[in-house]
């Protein structure tokens, strides 16, 4: 049950780059000011070496604050692993080594593990908002633009800016499509999963072709309502990315720790139904990056290592149903049939170029 790449050791899965990624991630989307750098510093208290943060976040700095502590007072650089993503409006070629230096010096890092497309779209650079709100304003990735978006990907390894590059919210066509031009193979596909969107089909995909996954919105909960809407930093933006309107998503958080089949679980094993969640994710061999901004809940999700759930329990909510996409924007649901296939290219992607 364990995957093949997992060393149970160091906790960690093996990337096809040959560098390790932990296996549990504290994620900091929605997480604000202050509060973001105490979930981060209390984080890499209770012993998380991953941090999964995006530029779009609005909060790199407060991130960068609190690993910047933590490494003054002796943790080892190479012993933290930080992504990062490449927003849309930011993913024409001449602009993503800037993205990248944006994120660096915003984090106060000199190299980033993990650099990942966010999503196979294109957005016009300037419209930051998320989803865009102009009618038009969003625009589907032709296939040439992702072929030259991932040649400037890989120009960032050959720089030491990052260790390893990949995506995110890709489907299978979409690799596929990458793979035929790809020199450097994607180390990961960062795509929301959890028991009640396996995409059972995309991870065995991706597992195939070495493809490490990691499970964003793994506990099914993506909007916190302790948290307003605008994210605020004060960290450079050189890429025009203002302030982001989240998305409303719905939750299936309530009705998976409802579910009897992981309350029964969880209730034997005397943990919480989010560690049995997180503990499944671990055991079909990918990494999983929940979020969250209580100390409580913080050292919880972390503990997930010395003890699993057996093959019974682990088949139990692999049948889970129904299946239910909540990163559901205006955008994804044109990720099966792959915005690859739709090259109408615009004024405004030329000039985006
Ligand atoms: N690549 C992408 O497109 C993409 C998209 C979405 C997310 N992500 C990444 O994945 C990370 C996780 O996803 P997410 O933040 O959307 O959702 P999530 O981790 O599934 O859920 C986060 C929510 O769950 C709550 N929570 C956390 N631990 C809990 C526990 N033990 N018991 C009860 N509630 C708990 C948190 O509230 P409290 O803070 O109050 O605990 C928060 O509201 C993000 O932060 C981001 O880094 C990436």
């Amino acid at each position: 049950m364990r995957a093949k790449s997992f060393n149970s050791s160091e906790n960690c899965f093996v990337l096809n780059t040959g560098h390790k990624i932990p296996a549990v991630g504290l994620g900091t989307w929605q997480a604000d000011g202050d509060i973001c750098t105490e979930a981060v510093r209390t984080a890499l208290e209770v012993g998380y070496r991953h941090l999964d943060c995006d530029h779009l976040y609005g909060n790199e700095v407060e991130v960068g604050q609190a690993l910047s502590e933590a490494l003054r007072g002796g943790l080892k650089r190479e012993d933290v692993f930080v992504t990062s993503k490449l927003w849309c409006t930011t993913n024409a070629p001449k602009r993503v080594e800037t993205s990248v230096k944006v994120c660096l010096k915003n984090l106060e890092l000199s190299y980033l593990d993990l650099y990942l497309v966010h999503w196979p779209l294109t957005f016009s650079f300037g419209d930051a908002t998320d989803p865009p709100r102009k009618p038009g304003m969003e625009l589907r990735q032709p296939s040439h633009r992702l072929k030259a978006t991932w040649q400037a990907m890989e120009c960032l390894v050959e720089k030491g800016l990052v260790n390893s590059i990949g995506v995110s919210n890709f489907s299978i066509q979409q690799i596929e499509e990458l793979l035929s031009f790809a020199k450097i193979i994607p180390a990961v596909n960062q795509v929301e999963l959890h028991p009640f969107w396996r995409q059972d089909d995309l991870v065995k995909f991706c597992q195939a072709k070495g493809i490490h996954v990691s499970a964003h919105t793994p506990l099914g909960v993506p909007a916190s309502n302790l948290l307003s809407n605008e994210c605020g930093s004060s960290g450079e933006d050189e890429c025009e990315t203002p302030r982001i309107a989240f998305r409303r998503c719905r939750s299936v958080h309530v009705p998976m720790i409802k579910t009897s089949v992981v309350a029964n679980i969880a209730a034997r094993l005397n943990k919480t139904p989010e560690q049995v969640i997180l503990r499944w994710g671990l055991q079909r061999g990918t990494s999983v990056l929940p979020r969250s901004l209580r100390p409580e809940r913080i050292k919880t999700n972390f503990d997930i290592f010395n003890w699993s759930l057996s093959e019974e329990d682990w088949k139990k909510i692999n049948s889970l149903e129904p299946q239910l996409r909540l990163i559901d924007s205006g955008y994804s649901n044109i990720s099966e049939a792959g915005p690859l296939q739709a090259v109408q290219e615009t004024d405004d992607d030329i000039e985006g170029i």
